[in-house]
């Protein structure tokens, strides 16, 4: 079964057709992505409007290139997949309608998806012999990338999570515990009660010079303020809890995990306690040692998740962890969460960094069990801005 999906939630435009195959393993055909990020780079965030229009000048040309690049005419495609909330409501829109006209017009089903649902589902797509081909094309800022042609690390391509399990979902807009019953049976267990965490690395980023999207810069930064503190270039984050560093709270920060007995987070506070640290630095007219103040940020947030997984696998015993979503890509995170399972002895699962991030394919693997469970949309279909839908 080829899958042809789409993705425009935010300021990622996505196309990417993926193939079930009959031994139940999925393939990647192809997987294009038209990213914004540099024009909302001026603004130091994404713009929604901007946003919109954006999408639908990229839209049709990254659609003709997933077809292409994967070798398939309309005629080929037997489901069509597009992420219709949460997201920007006007971004979200540009992928419903292309992707409704094209069903629609081709006599085609169409499954709606849940776009956090997709990234949980990106590890089913798993890693490795992924068969991708180059697939690059040209878009508004050049930074349209076949996704899926890097792949280094995650879990093989047959060793996928199998629900029940654990699942964390954490992007710029996102922080939420999901108990993953089944494919399709999905409920939320815990979550940020205001920002998210990778909108807390964004805005705390951009406050100490890092550009817009900050995570990958604040990640390298943050690798460089462990070795600092710790003087260990393998161990740093082991080392860190027990630097004088650490111990001396110069940088010291509050958890953003709340400690109410629920699985929980506060990443606000999290980031008004650094805002108010760097006004602390700036009103003595002190330089920040800006790469400490990053690991001190990535230490707390990183803590804190683990923190609630670990709760989340002891509520819910014999489940593996899967761990999804741009910050997903956060080395320390990854790096952390293979201690949390391997004290446990269950298994995580991460997608490859080049599936961490919006995607269509994830949208694809995730619009497959949609349609396997009969939830097959019309061309009523609607987008919504909410985690709910409509
Ligand atoms: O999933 P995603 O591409 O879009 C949303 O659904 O929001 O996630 C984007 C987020 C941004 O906040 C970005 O800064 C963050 O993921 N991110 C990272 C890293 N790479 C991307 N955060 C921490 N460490 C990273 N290495
Ligand atoms: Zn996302």
């Amino acid at each position: 079964m080829n899958i042809l999906a789409f993705e425009s939630s935010c300021d990622e435009t996505a196309a990417a057709v993926v193939c079930r195959d009959d031994n139940g393993s999925f393939t990647i055909k192809s997987n294009i992505i038209a990213s914004q990020a540099k024009t909302h780079a001026l603004y130091g965030g994404v713009v929604p409007e901007i946003a919109g229009r954006a999408h639908i000048e990229a839209i049709y040309g990254v659609a003709e290139a997933a077809l292409r690049e994967a070798g398939c005419a309309p005629s080929d495609i037997d489901l069509v997949a597009v992420a219709n909330h949460p997201g920007l409501i006007g971004a979200l829109l540009v992928g419903v309608n292309f992707a409704k006209a094209f069903a629609v017009s081709n006599g085609i089903p169409l499954v709606a998806v849940n776009h956090v649902y997709g990234h949980i589902a990106a590890t089913y797509l798993g890693t490795g012999d992924n068969t991708v081909k180059s697939c690059a094309k040209s878009d508004e800022d050049s930074s349209a990338k076949n996704s899926a042609e890097s792949e280094t690390e995650g879990a093989a391509k047959s060793d996928v999570p199998r629900p029940p399990f654990i699942a964390l979902a954490c992007s710029g807009g996102h922080t939420a515990i999901y108990l993953v019953s089944d494919y399709t049976d999905i409920r939320e267990i815990g979550g940020t009660r205001d920002d998210a965490i990778g909108e807390s690395f964004d805005k705390i980023g951009r406050m100490i010079g890092i550009p817009y999207p900050a995570g990958a810069g604040f990640d390298a930064l943050a690798k460089e303020g462990f070795i600092k503190v710790t003087g260990d270039s393998e161990n740093f984050y082991k080392k860190f809890r027990s630097s004088p560093f650490y111990k001396s709270r110069v940088m010291a920060l509050p958890s953003p995990a709340l400690s109410d007995g629920s699985l929980d987070f506060s990443f606000s506070g999290l980031k008004t306690a650094a805002i108010n640290l760097l006004h602390r630095y700036e009103q003595r007219g002190e330089e920040l040692p800006r790469a400490e103040f990053a690991a001190a940020y990535t230490y707390e947030a990183v803590e804190a998740v683990a923190k609630k997984l670990t709760e989340a696998l002891e509520r819910y015993p014999g489940c593996d962890l899967v761990c999804a979503g741009g910050v997903a890509a956060n080395s320390h995170l990854r790096a952390r969460l293979s201690e949390v399972v391997r004290r446990r002895g269950v298994k995580l699962y991460l997608p490859p960094l080049s599936l961490c991030g919006d995607n269509a394919a994830m949208i694809a693997a995730q619009g497959y069990y949609e349609y396997e469970s009969g939830h097959v949309s019309g061309a009523e279909l609607n987008a919504s801005a909410l985690d709910t839908g409509i």
